[in-house]
């Protein structure tokens, strides 16, 4: 079967590069993400031979490498093992980019990327044996013991991962898959002995995290079910006795929902909120659940608020137009509106009225995120 160009294309997260590049580096989001994953570190027991961090889409990184710094404060001598999750070409170039630096603070860290799906990802092992005999497993000794000379090394894999990180669309979503399953495995050359049991190796699947963060992993108005057969069952297996999943989405009931609503006053675009989708997997874990907590978290706890990066001068009277489609593109970004949508209202300069109203009707721009917490006992 192949997709007929007359239908509508679905919404495609590949479509949102640029306004999640702008989303990322305008608004705090990442940061105050990986701050509350950071609060997580405390109740965990990592146990020999390494600390075992999940990232269920890696994104540009900022996650990642926030919360890597926190865990290196945290337990400054246990060896890390980090496997994530990113099906992004350009994201995987973006996440290199921040690992050198960490590889010379922690030495002692392995990192795995990784395009599988989200049921083979933790374990690095895809689930069917044709896939096993295809599965590129690459395996990078960095030599050296500086940032520059691990970034020289990381960009060398440009042709690597451009023949391996291909993507086509789903014929039944749009979302893109991989061609290739590919895991790349990166660490110190000089750090090989002392992690030799951390080393994952093609054929031993192991999960048993630590800490698994889901961050933002999903399209905003996928049902429940949907969301938790595919994405946070699996994770949640993928846990070790002790372990915490710690997942993270929009909530809306902010300024940037309330720009939104001026253009499109009836939308809805967080449908699923975290109790509903705690009650579904509940449902879908059986007899299991009593291997977990699954918390909702009350409000105050869970609630996440993130803002967009002004000046104190810059909301005024005047507001000036970069200021305006920042937070435009932060609004729509995060709401999850489709490009033919978003089109449609660009022809006219309502947005950026509707936008200049809510900023200055607040003094600025944020938003919030709701979190919960899946804990194995
Ligand atoms: C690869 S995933 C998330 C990556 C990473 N975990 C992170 O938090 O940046 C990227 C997709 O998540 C969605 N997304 C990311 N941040 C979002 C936010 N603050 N609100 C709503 N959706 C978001 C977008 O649909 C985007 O295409």
């Amino acid at each position: 079967m192949t997709a007929n160009p007359t239908e509508p294309r679905p919404f495609r997260f590949y479509d949102n590069r640029q306004k999640y590049l702008t989303f990322v580096t305008t608004c705090d989001e990442k940061w105050q993400v990986a701050e509350r994953a950071r609060r997580e570190l405390d109740g965990l027991r990592p146990q020999p031979p390494a600390f075992r961090l999940f990232d269920a889409g890696i994104g540009d990184g900022t996650v990642l490498a926030n919360l890597l710094r926190a865990m290196h404060q945290r337990f400054p001598t246990i060896p890390f093992f980090v496997a994530g999750k990113e099906i992004s070409l350009e994201d995987i170039r973006l996440t290199l980019d921040k690992l050198p630096d960490r590889l010379v603070e922690h030495p002692q860290t392995v990192i795995a990327l990784t395009n599988l799906h989200y049921n083979e990802a933790p374990v690095l092992w895809p689930n069917t044996t044709e896939k096993q005999e295809s599965l590129v497993f690459r395996h990078i000794e960095l030599t050296g013991t500086g940032s520059h000379e691990f970034g020289d090394q990381l960009r060398n894999l440009h042709d690597f991962l451009t023949e391996n990180w291909q993507v086509r669309p789903s014929e039944k979503t749009g979302n893109p898959l991989y061609v290739t399953p590919t895991v790349l495995v990166i660490h110190r050359t000089d750090q090989r002995f002392a992690l030799d049991a951390v080393i994952p190796r093609p054929g031993e699947p192991r999960a048993e995290y630590d800490l698994v963060i889901a961050s933002q992993p999903w399209r905003s108005r996928v049902e429940a079910e949907f969301k938790v057969k595919r994405i946070l069952a699996p994770l949640s297996g993928s846990l070790r006795s002790h372990g915490v999943l710690l997942g993270i989405q929009s909530m809306g009931h902010d300024p940037g929902l309330e720009i939104i609503h001026e253009i499109w006053p009836d939308e809805d675009p967080f449908p699923v909120d975290r109790h509903e989708l705690i009650s579904a997997l509940r449902a879908e874990l059986g007899d299991e659940v009593r291997d977990y907590d699954l918390m909702a978290l009350p409000d105050a706890q869970s609630q996440l608020r993130y803002s967009m990066h002004t000046l104190p001068t810059e909301i005024g009277n005047i507001i000036g137009t970069s200021t305006l489609f920042a937070a435009w593109n932060a609004a729509i970004y995060v709401a999850q509106i489709e490009d033919e949508r978003v089109e449609k209202v660009a022809i006219s300069g309502d947005y950026l009225d509707a936008t200049t109203a809510v900023l200055q009707r607040h003094g600025g721009l944020w938003f919030n995120d709701e979190t919960f917490v899946v804990r194995r006992h």
